[in-house]
């Protein structure tokens, strides 16, 4: 296997509905990628949805995007893994070009969510059968984890609410986040109102449009496409029990920390190498329990690390640095492409005033489904 890196990235603002349709957000996006690249050159495209089938009654749709921005004659896969889509299309571009099947790929995340009503669609990542015929959604799975926390852990309801500010103030730096410019105090996050007890509207990403991309090349020539490139130095997938009521403690998030330990003996890097992590946080409870999978706090205590600011740009570990989920937007299929796109920018020093101090090493984690599928990415310079 060659090793991979990331030459280049393009992303299109998220928003609460873009003027553009489902392909021109998807060929924006890549546009923006192969501003400086020749794209004669890109060998495949893979393209990272969960939506697209039941919102605008598309499939097919990485040929069809491939179309769209010019690229022609080449591989053009989609990629589905529900909201961990943009990640495995990372995942399947990696590999291509780690196999040696490749010389130049993109991984592209496009969702457009303002085409209809996404819930129902959203909650087609759990179990038909057995959980979505009860009336589950994504929303009150994640209600149920949260009073299932607060609860078992004794902790006050107010726990979670450093998660989104921190989000927030994050994105209100970010001209591509959904909540560029905005302010969000603990007040606001406290105050917000219920949208499933216990879970607030502030513990909740919201419904976004969006699209990113990433361009791969091994890292041997990676220097021919760009002066500033990072190194993926793992890539991996790992799965826990479908539901979540088949599993034994629905408060350890096995799927986080299988997919971890494995991407850490890949990329021969451990916990404290970390500079910063970007957490799928959907939920705050998701955050929560994921930086306890991974390994930064004990179970029960992941609040802790927010509520003592050590999730901050300055803290120990930080999280959703662009605004993560939470305040950038889950455009779902795409999530998992900003998150590596904004790695790029903090590893390449380019993340302007959400700059992290000489980061060397960063994760980031994609979750399909309620933590059943996660996949995890580590990145160096
Ligand atoms: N965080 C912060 N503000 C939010 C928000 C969120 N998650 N969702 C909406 N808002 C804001 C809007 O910007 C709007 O503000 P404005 O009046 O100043 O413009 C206001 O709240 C009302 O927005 P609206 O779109 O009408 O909210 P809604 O009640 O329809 O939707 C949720 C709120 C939480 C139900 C919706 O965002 C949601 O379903 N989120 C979860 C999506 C999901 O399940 N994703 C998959 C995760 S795995």
């Amino acid at each position: 296997m060659r090793e991979v890196s990331i030459v280049s990235i393009g992303q299109i603002p998220v928003e609460k509905k873009s003027s553009l349709n489902l392909r021109s957000m998807g060929a924006s996006a890549i546009a923006n990628a192969l501003a400086n690249i020749d794209p004669e050159q890109v060998d495949a495209v893979f393209a990272g949805n969960m939506l697209s089938d039941e919102l605008q009654g598309q499939k097919h749709l990485s040929a069809l995007i491939a179309d769209t921005a010019g690229l022609r004659g080449i591989e053009a896969l989609d990629v589905n893994a529900a909201m961990a889509s943009g990640a495995a299309s990372l995942r399947m571009a990696y590999l291509a070009v780690a196999s040696g099947e490749a010389d130049l790929a993109v991984a592209v995340g496009v969702e457009k969510m303002s085409d209809g009503v996404p819930t129902a669609a959203l909650a087609k990542a759990l179990d038909a059968e057995n959980d979505v015929a009860d009336g589950a959604t994504m929303i009150s799975k994640n209600a149920d984890l949260l009073r299932q926390y607060l609860k078992h852990f004794d902790v006050p309801e107010d726990a979670m609410e450093n998660f989104a500010v921190n989000a927030h103030r994050n994105a209100k730096n970010n001209p591509n986040a959904l909540f560029f410019g905005k302010s969000v105090t603990p007040r606001m996050v406290r105050k917000s109102r219920i949208v499933h007890h216990p879970l607030k509207l502030m513990d909740c990403s919201p419904i976004s449009d969006g699209a990113a991309a990433v361009v791969l090349a091994p890292t041997q020539d990676a220097r021919a496409f760009s002066d500033k490139t990072i190194r993926i130095l793992a890539s991996s997938v790992a799965t826990d029990r479908f539901s979540l009521n088949q599993r034994k403690n629905p408060l350890w998030l096995e799927g986080a920390y299988l997919s971890s330990q494995k991407a850490f003996r890949q990329a021969n890097v451990n916990l404290n190498d970390l500079s910063l992590f970007e957490v799928h946080d959907a939920f705050s409870i998701m955050a929560c329990l994921q930086l306890e999978a991974v390994g930064f706090s004990k179970p029960g205590e992941g609040w802790q690390l927010a509520k003592e600011n050590k999730i901050r740009l300055n803290g120990k570990i930080p999280i959703s640095t662009f605004g993560g989920l939470k305040a950038r937007g889950h455009p779902i299929g795409a999530s998992g492409l900003y998150q590596a796109a904004e790695i790029y920018l903090q590893l390449t020093q380019q993340a302007d005033k959400n700059q992290i101090k000489r980061p060397k090493v960063a994760m980031m984690q994609s979750i399909g489904g309620a933590a059943t599928t996660v996949i995890s990415h580590i990145f160096g310079n």
